[in-house]
């Protein structure tokens, strides 16, 4: 009929390709509705808008998400509520507790740059997934860690943004699925030789990153086992020459190596990582390591482990 426009979830779910996640339903103008599937135990952002006026909606039709409004201040929504975004002050982080469909409307345009995104960072991921376990998990939790370390310094991140950040963070390991499985998996100590090919990863999370990410995406991954003394690798840069951004990450990657079961290690408590983190002062920034310390003590940790269970 003149006029009407039949979209089927059919069609949707054929015309998915890669990102089976976000799907455009109508565009009119600037004016586009769109469904966004979050899997369980994503992590989200909303950004404010460019532009002030325009407004992003959004209407939980099923799952059930948490948005952090602040430290002590986290509201839980689920089908049939709603939110929406008109000018946004700051990013608003949220968690994905059971696997979401929304509904999306927006009055900027949003589908291109957020479909060509989500489909190269999907791309990436199914690459580190599908290569070794472990890396999948502990990309994802050091992502987490750090994520809520950047919040809770973002008066002095003014120089990466949130989501370059969250795309360091959750590859810096990439470069791990250049490494022998057979090394990567070994149980026990590894030979000098094997070491030095897994010591040569962030160089390569670096490469693999920067063509599509850029440089300041790619530093930060490749600065993630520097130590503020100059004992890390691979360029031995230390105090100053290290970034916030990297010092976060670097205690994030140390605290979940320290706290999760690598088959050869002791494994940490919360309480136990942090206050070695804290305790290493000459190797890891103490103004980040007091902020671990205070998300183990707050039980931040806590309920994001638990919700990833
Ligand atoms: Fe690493
Ligand atoms: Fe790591």
């Amino acid at each position: 009929m003149k006029g009407l426009y039949l979209h089927t979830a059919a069609e949707s779910a054929g015309q998915g390709g890669e990102n089976q996640w976000l799907t455009l339903l109508a565009k009119k103008g600037n004016f586009e509705v769109m469904t966004q599937k979050v899997t369980r135990g994503a992590t989200a952002w909303l950004y404010p808008a460019e532009n002030p006026g325009d407004l992003e909606f959004f209407f939980v039709h099923e799952g059930e998400m948490e948005i952090v409004l602040g430290e002590n201040d986290v509201r839980r929504i689920g089908p049939g509520d709603c939110f929406y975004t008109q000018s946004l002050e700051q990013n608003v982080l949220m968690r994905c507790l059971e696997e979401a469909l929304l509904l999306y409307v927006s009055t900027c345009p949003a589908f291109d740059e957020q479909d060509y995104w989500q489909r190269e960072l999907q791309a990436l991921l199914k690459r580190v997934d599908e290569y070794d376990h472990n890396t999948k998990r502990h990309s994802r939790a050091v992502m987490r860690y750090a994520v809520h370390l950047y919040e809770a310094m973002a008066e002095e991140l003014k120089d990466i943004e949130l989501e370059e950040f969250v795309v360091a963070a959750l590859f810096h390991d990439v470069g791990k699925c250049n490494v022998p499985g057979s090394i990567l998996r070994k149980m026990g100590k590894l030979t000098e030789e094997e070491y030095a090919l897994v010591k040569r990863h962030p160089q390569d999370s670096a490469t693999i990153l920067r063509p599509k990410y850029g440089d300041r995406i790619a530093n930060i991954t490749l600065m993630h086992h520097e130590r503020m003394d100059g004992s890390g690798y691979p360029q031995g840069l230390k105090g100053d020459e290290i970034p916030l951004a990297a010092r976060i990450l670097m205690v994030a990657d140390s605290f979940d190596a320290m706290t999760s079961d690598r088959g050869y290690n002791r494994v940490m408590t919360f309480q136990e990582a942090a206050a070695e983190i804290v305790a290493q002062k000459e190797k890891y920034d103490p103004r980040v390591a007091v902020k671990l310390q205070a998300m183990v003590d707050n039980g931040c940790i806590c309920r994001m482990e638990e919700a990833e269970r």
